[in-house]
């Protein structure tokens, strides 16, 4: 071997070191995470648990009813009654069976997921439900939920930014939410549901967290980073929200959707995806409704906290359609702050009267960043887990929109009117 060589080989050889080092230095944190042990504190039995409600289909006539079992448990039913008096008639919907794996769970690696969709449902009405096992004859007890308005009637739905972290005070702060609005048809959540998407001990957690809430209430949710962890695989989060299959096409099933209740229309986007692939999709939606009020949930804010937060692309892409078509609200997360804009058009201040679309970034875990002041704020603060309180009325057209925190002190207020 010429000496030439040898240093050319030997040159190859250190930049392939360096390069390795780099790479293990850069994925450092992804591939401990990814390999971490860890143990559960909510471990499956054979008795149903994590009951929670979501919409797949139209909110007017059908009911997503999911659950999770040991998986000694073979079958998966739902038993469903009309509240009304009298009405003593049960029907009986048989679930979808699911093994959901993490095999780096040491005490409770397999459960058993259950899905059914329940269809044929009259709108406007209240119905009775409990999910189980008829070969073992183990049932939840009964439980509530009930079906969106034929047309425009009033109600409530609320709004949370990220849980993320710390599940005991989120679930201290979302049931003070319910409390408040007991009547509220459904949750909407902005993303980071959880801090790792892939770790499905702290799924069990925010299931324990959200019990007496969202096994009555559907929660619809957008994914935030977090929900895709570091393994960049959000399909826990896929599997807990099931949602419409409208979206785009250029996404898998489930990452964007669309749905509507009473008069208002709602959009679902990924803004972890390729944002200019869901952007015709989402003109789509709001050039074709016929809903008085549009709101637009995300995880990634058009407007942020923090310069170095920035998203471009979003406010590149979305923000033309959202002026052009009045979007009424963008309910977002992922800045770990509370924030509202100005009605904003065009990129500037104006009034919602002149189409201005109000951006709203809020937190609802205590994972907190710091903010920066900026022109396009008319509130802000840091430090404060909210939840949003959004009141539909009809007649007239009145929507009020108020931030409390989790002492329920008023932190803001937006109400709108339209003819
Ligand atoms: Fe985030």
């Amino acid at each position: 071997m010429t000496a030439k060589r040898r240093t050319l080989y030997t040159l190859i050889a250190l930049i392939s070191v360096f390069a390795v080092v780099r790479i293990i230095d850069e994925f450092k944190g992804a591939i401990i995470a990814s390999v971490q042990v860890r143990a559960t504190q909510s471990v499956a039995s054979a008795s149903p648990d994590q009951i929670a409600l979501s919409w797949s289909d139209d909110p007017q006539t059908t009911q997503t009813v999911q659950w999770r079992t040991a998986p000694s448990v073979l079958d998966g039913w739902v038993q469903v009654r009309a509240t009304l008096p009298g009405d003593a008639s049960v029907t009986e919907v048989e679930a979808e069976r699911s093994v959901m794996r993490d095999r780096l769970l040491r005490n409770d690696p397999v459960n058993h997921r259950y899905t059914a969709v329940l269809r044929g449902l009259t709108p406007g009405t209240s119905y009775q439900y409990r999910v189980g096992s008829k070969q073992r004859d183990l049932w939840s007890s009964w439980n509530e939920f009930a079906t969106g308005p034929e047309s425009a009637e009033d109600f409530s739905f609320l709004f949370l930014g990220d849980p993320q972290v710390d599940m005991k005070n989120w679930g201290a702060l979302l049931r003070s939410a319910h409390e408040r609005r007991p009547q509220a048809a459904f949750y909407l959540l902005a993303g980071d549901i959880v801090d790792n998407g892939t770790f499905r001990n702290l799924w069990d957690e925010y299931f324990q967290a959200s019990q007496g809430v969202f096994d009555r209430r559907p929660a619809m949710a957008a994914l935030g980073n977090h929900d895709y962890s570091s393994r960049w695989d959000p399909s826990m989060f896929l599997h807990f929200f099931p949602a419409p299959h409208n979206g785009p096409k250029a996404l898998p099933e489930g990452h964007a959707y669309s749905f509507t209740y009473g008069n208002a229309l709602f959009v679902v986007l990924d803004s972890n995806q390729e944002v200019r692939d869901q952007t015709p999709w989402l003109e789509q939606q709001l050039a074709q409704t016929k809903a008085t009020w549009k709101f637009a949930l995300f995880h990634h804010p058009v407007y942020s906290s923090k310069d170095n937060r920035d998203n471009e692309d979003v406010r590149d892409r979305w923000r033309p359609i959202f002026d052009q078509y009045h979007l009424d609200m963008a309910l977002q997360g992922h800045d770990h702050a509370y924030l509202r804009t100005y009605p904003m058009r065009n990129d500037k201040r104006a009034t919602a009267d002149e189409g201005g679309v109000y951006y709203v970034v809020a937190v609802s875990g205590t994972k907190f960043y710091k903010q920066e002041p900026h022109d396009y704020a008319e509130i802000g603060f840091e430090n404060t887990p909210t939840y949003q309180v959004i009141d539909i009325a009809t007649n007239p057209n009145r929507l009020t929109y108020r931030a409390y925190d989790a002492q329920g002190n008023v932190k803001d207020e937006v109400i709108l009117v339209k003819p």
